[in-house]
C-alpha cells in the first residue's frame, strides 16, 4: 500500500497570538506580598519545591495553547505551564501521562510534580526542567528506550487509560475495553469518522470508515495485542535530547494500546532504519506488521482533517479505500 505525502506534515499555527505570562505582569516591579501569596505556581515552589529563593523567571517557547515558564531556583529549575482558560482537567491528564512512562524507568520525559487551578482562572502544571542538549539525535538510542517502555508497562485494565486526553485539540476518549480491534474500530477510527460527519458532512468518508472499522480482524491474524503504555502521539515535534544525548519524549497523550499504533505518527517523525532496527530488538514485529501500518496513521490522518482541513482528507480516504479493496469488503 503506498501513500503519497506531498506536504510536510503538522505545520504549526504561524499565527499564534502573543503569550501572556500571567507571572509577569508586573516584570519590574517586586511583587507585593498579596501578590505572592495568590500565587500558587510560587507557593509550592517554596514549599514542597524546596526552593528558599525563586532567583529567575523566562519564558519558554511553547505552542499556542499553554504558555511555558522556566522557574530557576535555588533548589534548581522548574518547569511550568499555564492555561489561562480551561480548567486542571487537561493537565491532570497530561500529569497521569507523563508519571505513568516516568514510573516505567525507561525513555527519559520530565517528572510532572502538581497540577492545579489559578486564582484567575485557568490551571497550570509544574514539572522537573530537563535542559535540552546537542542536536544530534541518537535513533537507535530512541527506539531501544521507547521499546523499553512498550515492554515495561503493561495494563491489567486492557486497552483505555484512567481518563481521556487530547491529541492535537480533539478529545481522545479512553473508556476501557478488553478487545482491542473494537477499542481502536469505536475510540479511535470511529470517533475521528464522526467527527468529520459532524463538522464537514463528509458522510462519505464516514460509511467507506465505518466499513473498514467493521472489517479489521483479518488485519490482525496470528497477533496476540497486549496493552502497552503508548506516548500517544509521537512525532518530531515531541522529541528531543536531553544535555547526554538521551532522548526525552513529551506532551504525551497517553494510553495503553497495540504498540505498532506508537508508529501511527511515523510521517511526521523521521523515524529511520536505526530506530526501527534498535526498536525490535527489543520488541520484536508480529506478524503482519507491514499491513497494519496504515490502518495507523489513518487515525492521526483523519485527526489532521478534523484539525486543519480538507488538504489532508485523501490521505485518509485512499487508506481507506486500499483496505476496503484488499479485504474485499
Ligand atoms: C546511540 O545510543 C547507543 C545506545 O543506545 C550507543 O551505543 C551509541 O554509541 C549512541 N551513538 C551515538 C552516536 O552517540
Ligand atoms: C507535541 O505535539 C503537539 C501536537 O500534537 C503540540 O501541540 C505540542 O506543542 C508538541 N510539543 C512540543 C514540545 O512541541
Amino acid at each position: 500500500m503506498v501513500v503519497a505525502i506531498s506536504f510536510s506534515c503538522c505545520m504549526p499555527s504561524l499565527h499564534c497570538p502573543p503569550i501572556i505570562h500571567p507571572f509577569n505582569f508586573n516584570k519590574n516591579k517586586p511583587p507585593t506580598v498579596a501578590a505572592m501569596s495568590n500565587d500558587p505556581v510560587r507557593e509550592w515552589i517554596l514549599s514542597e519545591g524546596k526552593a528558599t529563593q525563586i532567583t529567575g523567571i523566562s519564558p519558554v517557547g511553547g505552542g499556542c495553547i499553554n504558555s511555558a515558564t522556566r522557574y530557576d531556583t535555588d533548589a534548581g529549575s522548574f518547569f511550568v505551564k499555564t492555561n489561562r482558560r480551561i480548567g486542571p482537567s487537561m493537565f491532570e491528564g497530561e500529569a497521569l501521562g507523563l508519571n505513568a512512562m516516568y514510573e516505567t524507568g525507561s525513555i527519559r520525559v520530565p517528572k510532572p510534580y502538581k497540577v492545579g487551578s489559578l486564582p484567575t482562572g485557568g490551571s497550570y502544571i509544574i514539572m522537573e526542567f530537563i535542559e535540552f542538549g546537542a542536536s544530534r539525535r541518537n535513533q537507535s538510542a530512541l527506539g531501544r528506550k521507547l521499546a523499553e517502555m512498550h515492554k515495561a508497562a503493561k495494563s491489567e485494565k486492557g486497552f483505555g487509560f484512567h481518563v481521556d486526553n487530547t491529541i492535537g485539540s480533539t478529545p481522545q476518549i479512553n473508556t476501557w475495553m478488553s478487545d482491542w480491534i473494537e477499542f481502536y474500530a469505536e475510540h479511535r477510527l470511529g470517533y475521528q469518522l464522526k467527527l468529520a460527519r459532524e463538522q464537514y458532512g463528509d458522510s462519505t468518508i464516514y460509511e467507506r470508515g465505518k466499513r473498514l472499522a467493521r472489517n479489521l480482524a483479518p488485519l490482525f491474524k496470528d497477533v496476540v495485542v497486549e496493552p502497552c503504555l503508548l506516548h500517544g502521539d509521537l512525532w518530531s515535534g515531541n522529541i528531543t535530547y536531553d544535555k547526554n544525548g538521551e532522548p526525552v519524549i513529551l506532551d504525551p497523550a497517553c494510553y495503553y494500546g497495540h504498540n505498532e499504533a506508537e508508529f501511527g505518527m511515523s510521517w511526521c517523525a523521521g523515524f529511520g532504519g536505526d530506530f526501527y532496527k534498535a526498536y525490535f530488538e527489543v520488541m520484536p514485529a508480529q506478524p503482519g506488521f507491514e499491513q497494519r501500518r496504515d490502518l495507523y496513521t489513518l487515525y492521526h490522518y483523519l485527526n489532521h482533517y478534523n484539525l486543519f482541513g480538507s488538504g489532508y482528507r485523501s490521505n485518509a480516504m485512499s487508506i481507506i479505500d486500499d483496505y476496503l479493496r484488499m479485504l474485499n469488503v
